[in-house]
């Protein structure tokens, strides 16, 4: 293992799908100088941990419901990270709001994916939400977690369409299986250095990113930059 790779810890309260793919495709990919140190949940239950124990990564949960608050749960839970020594914090499906002195204790090496194209619907039901409003198109962001829910500055999206007979449960599917290709790849972004993270001006490639960061689409179920100038720059 390289010493110098990227120390990646893991947030989660459920399944943990977007876990695993960062398990394949950053974890024990060759060519990402990076490793997942470390899987943290705040459910005992969550799947997450039961497919990072599969893995053979270090996980533990700090189960918010022993506390009797929002700081004293959070104060075990920073503890329980710092000891990884994370260089990047992934929140992966983690179903807890953070407090501004969690998120500044991270920041700005903290990221989530969110089930929309951010800025639109930030909060829940990000697929019935675009469905009702008859959006042609849904997706998946990666952001800069901020203090502010879901607001911080957005890294990189994905694009998808909406079916005629999308539900939200399909469309939540589609969604998620192109999260399985965005999420590692901007992670890779990190752990080659092509992604220098700030909670206001990331740069990708020493250039600022555009405010909706570098958008995306899947083709033949890999993801492609909507932009040709993206596509040249590895
Ligand atoms: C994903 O939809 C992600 O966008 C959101 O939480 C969900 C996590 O799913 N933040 P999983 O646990 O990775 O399957």
């Amino acid at each position: 293992m390289n010493p110098r790779s990227l120390r990646i810890a893991v947030l989660l309260s459920g399944r943990g799908s977007n876990l695993d793919a960062l398990i394949q495709q950053v974890h024990r990919a060759d060519d990402v100088p990076a490793r997942i140190v470390g899987v943290v949940a705040n459910r005992p239950g969550a799947g997450g941990l039961a497919r990072a124990r599969a893995a053979g990564i270090t996980s533990a949960c700090v189960d918010h419901r022993a506390f009797s608050g929002r700081e004293a749960f959070e104060a075990v839970l920073a503890t329980t990270l710092e000891a990884l020594e994370p260089d990047l914090l992934l929140l992966a499906g983690f179903m807890r709001i953070l407090t501004p002195g969690f998120v500044e204790r991270f920041s700005p090496r903290m990221l989530n994916i969110h089930p929309s194209l951010l800025p639109d619907f930030p909060g829940l039901d990000t697929h019935a939400r675009a469905l009702q409003r008859g959006d042609a198109e849904a997706g998946a962001s990666v952001h800069v977690v901020t203090p502010e829910l879901d607001s911080g500055p957005v890294l990189a999206r994905v694009r998808v369409p909406v079916e005629p007979d999308d539900d939200p449960q399909r469309l939540e599917a589609r969604v998620r299986a192109a999260e399985h290709l965005l999420y590692p790849a901007v992670t890779a972004w990190v752990a080659s250095g092509r992604l220098e993270l700030d909670a206001r001006t990331p740069r990708l490639d020493g250039r600022p990113l555009p405010p909706q960061g570098i958008d995306h689409r899947v083709e033949e179920g890999r993801l492609r930059p909507c932009s040709r100038e993206h596509e040249d720059s590895d």
